[in-house]
């Protein structure tokens, strides 16, 4: 398993998955390529929400491949927190393509995105998920997340939040 930037040559890969999420909302929401007219134009924005623009931190994207060079994760690190990230977001995003959950890819792909994190130098991460979302919460944990205050959202939802120490 390894970590892989989004490039041109996923694009086929890239289209699969996009297409096995189905109606649901992507997580994270960078890899959506709905309402691009050509892969390249989303990459090309890509690129400029990348650098960080307007509600974007600078941030970076990565496909976790498998050894038949198949996507079955996706995962998205800000370098930075707003305050929309500290309460709600945190610094990583990550999502599974539904016929590869529960194989232990989030587990994994959390654990090589710290190592990502630490090459920009930073010394802790918050990784949030929603209160009802045990898998996620797994996950986190599994990656020695200890948790902080949770965050009550204006609609009442309830967002736990951890740290990570790197
Ligand atoms: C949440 C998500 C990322 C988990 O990915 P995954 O690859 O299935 O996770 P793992 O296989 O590494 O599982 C980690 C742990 O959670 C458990 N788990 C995973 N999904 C679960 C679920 N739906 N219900 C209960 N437990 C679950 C696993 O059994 C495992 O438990 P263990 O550590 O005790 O063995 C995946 O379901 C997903 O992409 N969901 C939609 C997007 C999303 O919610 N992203 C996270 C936003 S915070």
């Amino acid at each position: 398993m390894r970590l892989v930037k989004v490039e041109q040559k996923w694009q086929a890969e890239h289209e699969a998955y996009f297409k096995e999420w189905g109606s649901a909302r992507m997580v994270p929401s960078s890899f959506n390529i709905a309402g691009y007219d050509t892969y390249e134009e989303y990459l090309e924005e890509l690129e400029i929400r990348q650098r960080g623009i307007k509600n974007w931190v600078p941030n970076t994207n990565y496909f976790l491949i498998n050894d038949n060079n198949g996507i079955v994760a996706m995962v998205n690190i800000r370098h930075t927190l707003n305050s929309y990230l500290y309460n709600i977001g945190g610094h990583i995003g990550y999502g599974v393509r539904p016929s590869e959950r529960q194989k232990g890819y989030a587990t994994i792909m959390l654990a090589e995105a710290l190592k990502k994190c630490k090459d920009l130098k930073l010394k802790r991460v918050l990784i949030t998920c929603d209160e009802d979302n045990i898998g996620s919460a797994k996950v986190i944990l599994n990656n020695g997340g200890i948790e902080d205050e949770h965050f009550q959202d204006v609609d009442g939802s309830v967002i736990r939040r951890f740290w990570i120490e790197i």
